[in-house]
């Protein structure tokens, strides 16, 4: 554990002047009745600010400023393609211009090192807005043929139109980046957007409303509410919401869904997962033992992506593993704000709890475990963790531990690697590290996850879609696909007059 000194003055000035309360229509309101969520250093465990907590009524009121900012005729609806874009783009250059107030604020709020989220979950939150700034005037409809009548009969068309007010409910592992991810594309879409922050994690999400607001989207375009669980769930289920995209736990999910068949509004989905890495034999040893190592205790472990299952060919199995349990000893924890530190605390003392539980469980059902040891001061630490030898039933080899648990295991062949790796309910992403290309792209096809990376891991762009199958989600975010997801297609037929009404069409 590294030493806290001289952390009260960045302290202090990123939370000054910051807004507290619920984003709604442009304006910043207290809750109806007045309720406070308090946001938790997870470095310290001290209590770091207050900010609204928005009630059922808060979620109605942001939802109704929400649809009336995108209503026809509204500024939002006229605004060309070309503003549209340039707002986008404005927005983006405000994170970059604020990239180190947002990088403190993610870094006080979450735990995560400061250097990381200043040189990771900053610039990745501005560039989704600088990408997305190129689909408003992108995003054409066909001049359509029909398939069963003459050329000559009809004209049509179809239009891409934004899918209405969108509800956006993320997690607290990326704040500030989760928030654009949602976001900018809904935006680029011509959507409004009620954004509904981490409890957690509320604090990005408050500048990112006011940077909004700054760059000129005009008021109730975006609206943050900042609030709870039960926020989230008046929020999913709120009439007038068109669309729901969430991040985060399989179970909230399931509810989101379940929300969403009373009137069918739309639900995209990134989910949890379980993401197998395959070490071959024939590999750079050195390379995958990094790359595994990063697959597995960036940020903490607390990535959706995070790759958790650990498949080595045997003759290197050994190997590869002391050289992660050597890598994993080496991870420097400490407060986020402290230049020299790896990895920070966990997000809370129960998801601590939780994590630790799931190394217990291993330990007493006779696997190896090293590390995983919760040092005695203050915050959420939790050393990183490598298990071999579990059951592969075990809960620790099978479920979402969320935190830097890596559990590892041998295989033999091709065959068995892809097998086990698939041998999951989830399907996020998955990493296969190997010399063979061609055995890469081979064992690439036959993995079931929405993202496989070869030799590299954590490389996400706005410009690949990204998103799981099978529990781990429905849908796609970035890229094209992620636009799409907040666009509905609308097909318009024009009868050119040139047969009587109602003729029955020659035989073809
Ligand atoms: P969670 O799924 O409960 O929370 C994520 C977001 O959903 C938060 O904004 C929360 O306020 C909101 N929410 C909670 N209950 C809701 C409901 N009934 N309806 C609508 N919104 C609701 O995740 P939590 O409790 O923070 O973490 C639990 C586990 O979920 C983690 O240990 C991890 O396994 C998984 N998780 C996965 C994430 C991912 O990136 N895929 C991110 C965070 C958690
Ligand atoms: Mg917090």
């Amino acid at each position: 554990m590294s030493a806290t000194t001289d952390t009260d003055r960045p302290r202090m000035s990123c939370l000054d002047e910051l807004p507290r309360e619920l984003f709604i229509g442009g304006k910043w309101s207290p809750a109806n009745d007045g309720r406070l969520l308090t946001s938790v250093c997870p470095s310290t465990g001290e209590t770091l600010a207050t900010v609204a907590h928005a009630h059922a009524t808060d979620v109605a009121r942001a939802v109704a400023a929400a649809r009336a900012a995108g209503q026809p005729g509204s500024r939002w609806h006229r605004m060309s393609p070309a503003a549209r874009a340039r707002l986008l783009h404005r927005v983006g250059d405000l994170i970059l211009a604020h990239a180190d107030r947002l990088a403190l604020l993610d870094c006080l709020d979450n735990g995560k090192p400061l250097r990381v989220a200043r040189a990771g979950d900053v610039p990745a939150a501005a560039a989704v807005f600088h990408y997305m700034a190129g689909w408003p005037g992108r995003l054409n409809g066909e001049n359509a043929s029909l398939y069963t009548a003459s050329p000559e009969r009809h004209v049509a068309l179809t239009m891409p139109e934004p899918v209405g007010v969108v509800a956006a409910i993320i997690p607290w592992n990326f704040p500030l980046y989760m928030a654009a991810a949602k976001v900018a594309p809904a935006l680029a879409a011509g959507c409004t957007v009620v954004l509904k922050p981490a409890e957690q994690t509320p604090l990005s999400a408050l500048l990112l409303g006011q940077l909004v607001r700054e760059a000129g989207v005009p008021a109730g375009v975006l609206n943050v509410v900042t609030g709870d669980g039960d926020t989230g769930a008046a929020l999913a289920a709120q009439p007038g919401v068109d669309k729901v995209t969430f991040t985060g736990s399989t179970e909230v999910g399931r509810s989101i869904v379940q929300a969403a068949a009373a009137d069918f509004r739309r639900v995209t989905l990134e989910l949890g997962g379980k993401s197998p890495s395959i070490v071959f034999a024939d590999v750079d040893l050195a390379r995958a033992m990094d790359g595994a190592a990063h697959a597995i205790f960036y940020n903490q472990g607390e990535t959706c992506v995070a790759g958790s299952r650990l498949y080595v060919q045997r003759p290197v199995f050994d190997e590869v593993v002391a050289g992660i349990r050597e890598r994993a000893a080496a991870i420097r924890l400490g407060d986020g704000l402290d230049q020299d530190t790896d990895m920070g605390p966990l997000i809370s003392a129960e998801h601590r709890a939780r994590v630790l539980s799931y190394l217990r469980s291993a330990r007493d059902g006779g696997a190896r475990v090293t590390g995983g040891q919760a040092p005695d001061s203050p915050g959420f630490f939790c050393t990183p963790a490598v298990v071999t030898g579990a059951d592969p039933q075990a809960p620790v080899a099978r479920e979402e531990v969320f935190g830097p648990v890596l559990v590892a295991q041998a295989f033999d062949t091709v065959e068995e690697a892809v097998a086990l790796a698939n041998g999951s309910p989830y399907g996020l992403a998955a990493g296969v590290f190997t010399r063979d290309l061609g055995l890469a792209h081979q064992v690439g096809r036959r993995l079931r996850a929405g993202t496989v990376w070869v030799n590299s891991w954590h490389v996400l762009d706005p410009a690949l879609p990204f998103g799981g199958m099978r529990e781990s989600g429905w849908g796609r975010e970035m890229g094209r696909a992620g636009v799409d997801a907040f666009l509905e297609t609308k097909t318009l037929i024009n009868d050119l007059g040139t047969r009587p009404w109602g003729a029955v069409p020659a035989p073809r």
